[in-house]
């Protein structure tokens, strides 16, 4: 059966939602409450004990009020690693871009949750509908999380951005001679899923590593871009980019945007709403182990008619609905785009997160992410030897990354000597974002050519430290005070 036949047969057999197991799955609430696991229930059931707000009152400005209180409140800061004199320390960890930390509370709600589960939309056993009645009532969560209009969009769940981009690119491109525009600020995630698959045009940054709008304009107006793939926010600069005016000028072409929300979900407020429609996001992909839930959850937000249009290339179980010796039917998503059994304790962990996120308050996030930046430029700054990248002066469009390189130290050096002299965690390298710390790091392109066909060479790069919630001001000046001794 082709690809069009599948499309023509497909109907809505689709996993219960929410209003089709409401009655049952309410009962279960109750019950599940007087099995006695209350904690099982506060998140998505019963919903009455939100967890206190988690910052103190009257905190301004500066940032280590927050993070201390925050601390208390993820998993293993407290947890010591052996330095290389011997003696321990708790890591500091200024790799979360990478990924965080648990929260305390996530890691609760997983394993009260655990208690109660069983398979998900397959079974009539009792755990088996409280499970499937989490793992579809999430969905609307995670569109309220980002915005989403719920009548037209829908949420499919995912193992990490990486994963969601594979599914979704393989799901939206139907020919290689499709066109897909991107930026040469992109994660390998949200470049090489379209590059394999597509006919992929980028455009450029500037000098300072920021991306060109007018480039984005100029290649939509002499192609025929299909799809507009931009990052919400850098892994490696930080820089936020104004995916809501990128949207209006894709729209104005006719093409359709999906945003990399990687960065940006543990970090800022996101929106799929712009401030009209035509600003309105079309797909946003992120991945919940950047988010203070690292248990393989993920998301895919999308337009549903649109996601009903295809099929992604995972094939199995729990994505058909009825097959027969050479054809199938399949459901309309987001079933279909979740072949096989899905990671319950990913999206339970995502969820709880959301949650956690959202009662902490983005406006306290955002301040204190630029506090700690501000505080580490500064720092950074006073050392004659250490360059700094990208715009240090104006970082209000940034979340907080700060990357640097000390002269005359390969950056797997420096990030070496952090982790043993102190046990600061940092990130090394070019973060899986190769075209973009090559042009911050003004390196030609027939020169990594060059370097490519170098076997064993190693690769230039920069050390990259990422903040998250919990870190505070002790773990900075310790940062400045490592980085310094470095230098010499
Ligand atoms: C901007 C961006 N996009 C995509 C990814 C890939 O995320 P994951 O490894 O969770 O698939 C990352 C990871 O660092 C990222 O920073």
């Amino acid at each position: 059966m082709n690809r069009e036949t599948i499309e023509q047969t497909s109907r809505s057999l689709s996993k219960p939602t929410a209003e089709s197991t409401s009655e049952p799955t309410a009962n279960l609430a109750r019950r599940s409450f007087f099995l006695g696991a209350p904690g099982a229930s506060t998140l998505l059931l019963t919903g009455p004990a939100r967890p206190a707000r988690a910052t103190p009152s009257g905190r301004s400005g500066s940032g280590s009020s927050f993070a201390n209180d925050i601390r208390s409140k993820i998993v293993g800061l407290d947890a010591e690693v052996t330095m290389r004199n011997g003696s321990k320390a708790p890591l500091i960890n200024f790799d979360n871009a990478a990924t965080t930390p648990a929260f305390t509370s996530v890691l609760k709600e997983v394993n009260a949750q655990l208690e109660f589960y069983a398979s998900i939309g397959r079974g009539f056993g009792q755990k088996s509908k409280h499970s499937t009645e989490i793992y579809e009532n999430g969905r609307q969560i995670v569109m309220d999380f980002v915005n989403a209009d719920r009548e037209h969009y829908t949420v499919f769940y995912v193992n990490n951005t990486t994963d969601g981009m594979n599914k979704l690119s393989s799901a939206l491109i139907t020919s290689k001679s499709d066109i897909v525009l991107t930026s040469r600020m992109e994660h390998h995630a949200n470049d090489l899923p379209w590059r394999k698959r597509a006919t992929t045009i980028y455009a450029e940054v500037d000098s300072l590593g920021r991306l060109v709008l007018s480039d984005i304009e100029r290649l939509l107006s002499k192609n025929n871009v299909k799809y507009v793939s931009i990052t919400a926010a850098s892994n490696v600069t930080g820089y936020v980019n104004d995916v809501h005016a990128i949207a209006r000028l894709a729209h104005q072409y006719h093409a359709q945007i999906v945003v990399d929300g990687a960065q940006i979900v543990a970090h800022k407020p996101f929106s799929m709403r712009g401030q009209s429609a035509d600003e309105n996001i079309d797909y946003v992909v992120f991945s919940a182990h950047k988010m203070y839930a690292p248990y393989g959850g993920g998301a895919v937000v999308g337009l549903t008619d649109e996601l009903n249009k295809h099929l992604p290339e995972f094939y199995g179980g729990g994505m058909v609905d009825v097959v027969s010796d050479y054809t199938e039917i399949y459901p309309d998503a987001p079933a279909r785009y979740e072949a096989g059994s899905p990671n319950y304790p990913g999206v339970v962990a995502m969820l709880k997160a959301m949650d956690i996120l959202k009662e902490t308050g983005f406006d306290y996030i955002v301040e204190h992410e630029q506090y700690l930046m501000r505080k580490t430029i500064a720092g950074l700054q006073a050392i004659s030897r250490v360059t700094l990248y990208s715009d240090t002066e104006n970082i209000a469009d940034k979340v907080g990354i700060v990357v640097f390189n000390i002269a005359g130290k390969p950056h797997g050096e420096v990030a070496q000597e952090m982790a043993k002299k102190r046990a600061i965690a940092v990130r090394q390298g070019a973060f899986c974002s190769h075209p973009y710390v090559w042009r911050l790091l003004r390196i030609p392109n027939n020169e990594i050519l060059q370097l490519m066909q170098t076997p064993n060479t190693a690769l230039p790069g920069m050390v990259r430290v990422s903040f998250g919630i919990y870190n505070n001001d002790e773990e900075v000046d310790a940062l400045v005070e490592t980085v310094r001794e470095i230098a010499g």
